[in-house]
């Protein structure tokens, strides 16, 4: 069976655009594949080294959600990555044979280092595509499901296999290839992308008043409508984009016809795309709140994912010795 491996940044809550990008599309790929999804808590420390209190509880909240989301613990392995030390190992081999040229050219990276509030000056930074390279061939990992945002690294990956390859003559490593959801992307309240950083986004942990309220004070939709009696363009109006995410056919196209002739007004149009999203979002969030409160348990989930990843980790790592003449264990 082929290996399908991720990663998600314990970075506090989780919205629509992570559940709708990432998790629903984990949750299709653990039927067909031995899948590893990992809470990468190391990656988080490369730009909150300065906040390490902040990290645990996120990956509370993201091994909540997994499980609220479907997630099977028996199916997948669910785990932490700083539980799986192994990949610090494949880590430091693999940046003993990585170019400098090759991390200081990942486009994210310069862009990063000038944008970002942290200070992200560090050699562990510089490295970050490095280590997620030995997350993912540490696990032989075929599939891995990521936003277009992640391509370079997963190109860097590859390429970082084959110059092991070529380098130890030895063919360890399949060639991990991306998924990409089919899924629209789902915008912002703003209709910019949806991000934390941005302040735009419906959270997984929103309770449905808070829903209700973004969408009918927050969202942002066709401008040129003014007025009640002005008739709207869907085909140019955020809060459209969410219909046709969220909400069931019919009311897509009541609201494609009324709109356009004013038989709807943008209130009530917010109201009902409130109403689409919380019928989504509440069961869930009640699975997420429940969880947490059982925080032993989400534990031993987390342990016992941990020790599965390792046991191929580890396997892995001892065909890499191997390969680079050192010592077994
Ligand atoms: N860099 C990824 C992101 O920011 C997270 C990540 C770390 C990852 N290791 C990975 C994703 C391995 C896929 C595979 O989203
Ligand atoms: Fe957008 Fe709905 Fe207002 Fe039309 S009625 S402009 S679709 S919010």
């Amino acid at each position: 069976m082929q290996r399908v491996l991720s990663g998600v940044q314990p970075s506090g809550s989780l919205h629509l655009g992570n559940l709708v990008g990432a998790i629903e599309n984990f949750v299709k790929l653990q039927e067909q594949y031995q899948a590893f999804y990992m809470i990468v808590d190391w990656h988080a420390l490369t730009s909150r080294f300065d906040d390490v209190a902040s990290i645990q509880p996120a990956v509370m909240e993201v091994a909540a959600t997994f499980l609220a989301a479907g997630l099977d613990p028996q199916r997948s392995s669910l785990f932490v990555q700083s539980q799986v030390k192994e990949h610090a190992e494949l880590h430091l081999l693999f940046s003993m044979i990585t170019p400098l040229s090759w991390v200081e050219r990942v486009p994210t990276y310069k862009e990063k280092l000038q944008n970002s509030e942290a200070d992200l000056g560090s050699y562990g930074f510089l490295g970050y595509p490095i280590l997620q390279a030995a997350d993912i061939l540490i696990y032989k990992a075929h599939k891995v499901p990521v936003g277009e945002d992640q391509l370079f690294h997963l190109e860097l990956t590859r390429e970082i296999a084959r110059r092991f390859h070529f380098l130890y003559s030895s063919e360890i490593f399949p060639e991990p290839q991306a998924v990409l959801t089919h899924a629209a992307r789902v915008p912002g309240l703003d209709g910019r992308k949806m991000s934390k950083t941005y302040d735009n986004g419906i959270y997984l942990r929103d309770t449905p008043d808070v829903i209700l309220q973004k969408c009918t004070r927050q969202m942002s939709s066709d401008p040129a409508r003014v007025r009640r009696t002005d008739p709207g363009n869907p085909d140019i109006c955020n809060t459209y984009e969410f219909h046709k995410l969220f909400s069931d056919k019919s009311t897509c196209e009541m609201v494609n016809v009324e709109c356009r002739r004013a038989g709807i007004g943008c209130f009530d149009c917010k109201k009902k795309v409130a109403e689409a999203i919380v019928a989504r979002v509440e069961p869930l969030r009640v699975k997420i709140e429940a969880n947490l409160a059982q925080p032993k348990e989400l534990e031993n989930v987390l342990r016992e994912g941990s020790a599965r990843a390792r046991a191929v980790a580890q396997q892995t790592m001892d065909e890499v010795r191997s390969a680079m003449k050192l010592p077994s264990l």
